[in-house]
């Protein structure tokens, strides 16, 4: 290990971290002490933006705003520390909805600045490329991340801590996206993936033929042309071929996953890495994630991925990528806007 590594590790052992996300419809706030969560707090939208069948983002940073307060007063009462334990405050400054963005961001600095600690912006898929390490601190580069959640999909090569390569990504809609949509469009409810995974529960998942979309980019993904082509499949249908909604979720969530695993499987190939990893909302998914397992078995990969409560969006994902910046890259602690290397 490099003697500045080394030294930076020594350095940030110990402290306590301080995390906030809220770049979309949940008010997260987590603290880390020597990268064991003390507490993972959330306070989901769901129940607020329901209603409109997605989130809206006025609604959304207000909502921010009114839960914010208490819930890092509820933070630091659980973890029983005082304002003056926390160290190093860290929050993510994007990508995600402008105006939610703002309530955490704002609020993480003004902590930090009224303490004199140390402040880390985080990007949000750095943030869901380090969740893995909260329970599997085995992890280590060289490995490929496939991040899945509402606004991205992305594979990842990650070939040391901080140096990050982006392989392919999604170029229309995100894998996430492609649920949600088509959730709001059947009625299926809010959010889009958790429905449509439980309504696919002992459904037929070659029922209805869907496309598995290829695109130019060897590695590159795309959802909307599956979107488009179940509602075509739907607004098709006659009485006498009618498909239930079992079947019919089934085999969308189907179309899904083999689509994010096609591509995977071919990029892991290609890179030779030993190891595999992911994260993001859609990584809560059963289906994929028994066929992650499955592929991880027969090729021999280590597979290294959050549990679903880590995979949707949570603070300790950003104390997480807080942690590892500070303890196992060579970045310069005061030009840490990690998103740079992704985006
Ligand atoms: O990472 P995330 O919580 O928020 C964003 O950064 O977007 O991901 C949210 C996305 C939504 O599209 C949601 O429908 C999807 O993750 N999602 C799932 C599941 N749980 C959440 N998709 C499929 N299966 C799930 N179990
Ligand atoms: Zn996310």
């Amino acid at each position: 290990m490099p003697m500045y590594t080394l030294r930076k590790k020594l350095m940030y052992k110990d402290k306590v971290i301080l995390g906030f996300e809220t770049s979309c419809d949940e008010t997260a706030i987590a603290i880390m002490k020597d990268s064991k969560v003390l507490v993972n707090k959330i306070s989901s939208q769901v129940n607020i933006h329901e209603r409109f069948g997605g989130v809206v983002p006025e609604v959304a940073s207000r909502a921010h705003s009114e839960m914010i307060r208490n819930l890092f007063h509820t933070s630091l009462n659980e973890a029983q520390l005082e304002l003056s334990d926390i160290d190093i405050v860290a929050s993510t400054d994007g990508p995600g909805l402008v105006g939610s963005l703002v309530v955490g961001y704002n609020f993480a600095k003004s902590v930090a600045w009224s303490l004199d600690k140390l402040f880390l912006p985080v990007d949000h898929m750095v943030g869901h490329l380090s969740a893995p390490l909260i329970e599997h601190p085995q992890l280590n580069p060289p490995f490929l991340s496939l991040l899945v959640s509402g606004g991205h999909t992305q594979i990842v090569l990650v070939e040391e801590w901080g140096k990050y390569e982006l392989l392919g990504t999604t170029i229309d809609d995100a894998a996430g996206e492609a649920f949600d949509k088509l959730s709001r469009y059947c009625g299926f409810g809010f959010p889009g993936g958790p429905a449509i995974q439980k309504i696919s529960e002992g459904g037929n998942e070659s029922k209805v033929p869907l496309p598995r979309p290829k695109t130019v980019g060897e590695f590159d993904y795309s959802f909307s042309g599956l979107k488009t082509a179940a509602i075509y499949y739907l607004q098709d249908l006659k009485h006498e071929d009618e498909v239930s909604r079992k079947d019919f979720a089934a085999s969308y969530q189907e179309a899904i996953v083999d689509s994010l695993m096609g591509v995977f499987e071919k990029a892991v190939k290609e890179t030779n890495v030993p190891t595999i990893s992911g994260g993001g909302g859609v990584m809560a998914n059963k289906r994929l994630r028994e066929k992650l397992g499955t592929f991880a078995e027969k090729d021999g990969l280590n597979l290294y991925i959050p549990s679903p409560s880590l995979s949707t969006d949570n603070a300790a994902m950003i104390c997480s990528a807080a942690q590892m910046n500070l303890t196992t890259t060579d970045l310069n602690i005061n030009d840490v806007r990690l998103s740079s290397i992704i985006n």
